[in-house]
């Protein structure tokens, strides 16, 4: 079957994070190096793109549209948008981190939603590993903003029922590589299917 996971930049926060705006070109505090010419490793010049809701949405009917099973991670505040894009049959899983920063909001945000389509003959119990839809786990600082920890990979994959053998993995926004390295001896993986190349 044909997977994919997509990470892509908050709504909101894609320009300030990894495109020109506020922080471009700086060594960030989180202990993330500068890349080439300054800028940081994961600079891109685009990815304004990304502050677009309706670029969010377009993803998700992409996603459902060329793949068996995916799932799309974003912001607590972009919930209802990924969902209401998304098709009947998927949905909303929850990464919870007890070490969430709080942010400038007043509701302090401790979660992050997944949503998942996993494969329509992979939903049966008797189809393989049972996994919860919720995940506990810390985020840790790895250099990239908006990395995930190898636990999340395992828990997405498990949900989309990763089967190795059988199994094309696109990894939509490689980043850190967290994704990757996470999958890692679960090969065969394609990082960056060039969807992205196509905003
Ligand atoms: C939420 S992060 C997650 C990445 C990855 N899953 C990880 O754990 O490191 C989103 C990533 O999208 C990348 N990105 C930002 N704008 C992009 C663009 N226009 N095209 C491709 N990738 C982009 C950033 O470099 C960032 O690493």
């Amino acid at each position: 079957m044909r997977l994919a996971i997509a990470d892509p930049p908050y709504l909101g926060r894609a320009n300030r994070w990894y495109g020109d705006g506020r922080g471009a070109g700086r060594v960030r505090s989180d202990g993330g190096g500068s890349g080439r010419n300054g800028r940081k490793p994961d600079h891109h010049p685009e990815a304004r793109v990304w502050d677009d809701p309706a670029s969010h949405a377009a993803l998700v009917e992409q996603l459902a549209a060329e793949y068996d099973g995916w799932a799309i991670a974003g912001h607590a505040t972009s919930t209802a948008l990924l969902l209401a894009a998304a098709p009947e049959g998927a949905q909303l899983a929850i990464w919870s981190r007890p070490n969430a920063l709080p942010g400038g909001a007043r509701v302090v945000n401790a979660w992050e939603p997944v949503v998942v389509y996993v494969p329509r003959p992979r939903r049966d119990r008797a189809t393989g590993l049972r996994v919860r839809d919720l995940l506990v786990a810390s985020v840790r600082p790895q250099g990239f903003l908006g990395s995930k920890p190898p636990e999340w990979t395992r828990w997405v994959l498990d949900m989309l029922g990763y089967d190795p053998a059988a199994d094309e993995l696109v990894d939509v926004f490689a980043g850190s590589g967290a994704v990757a390295s996470a999958a890692d001896g679960m090969l065969p993986l394609v990082a960056n299917s060039g969807m992205e190349a196509t905003r």
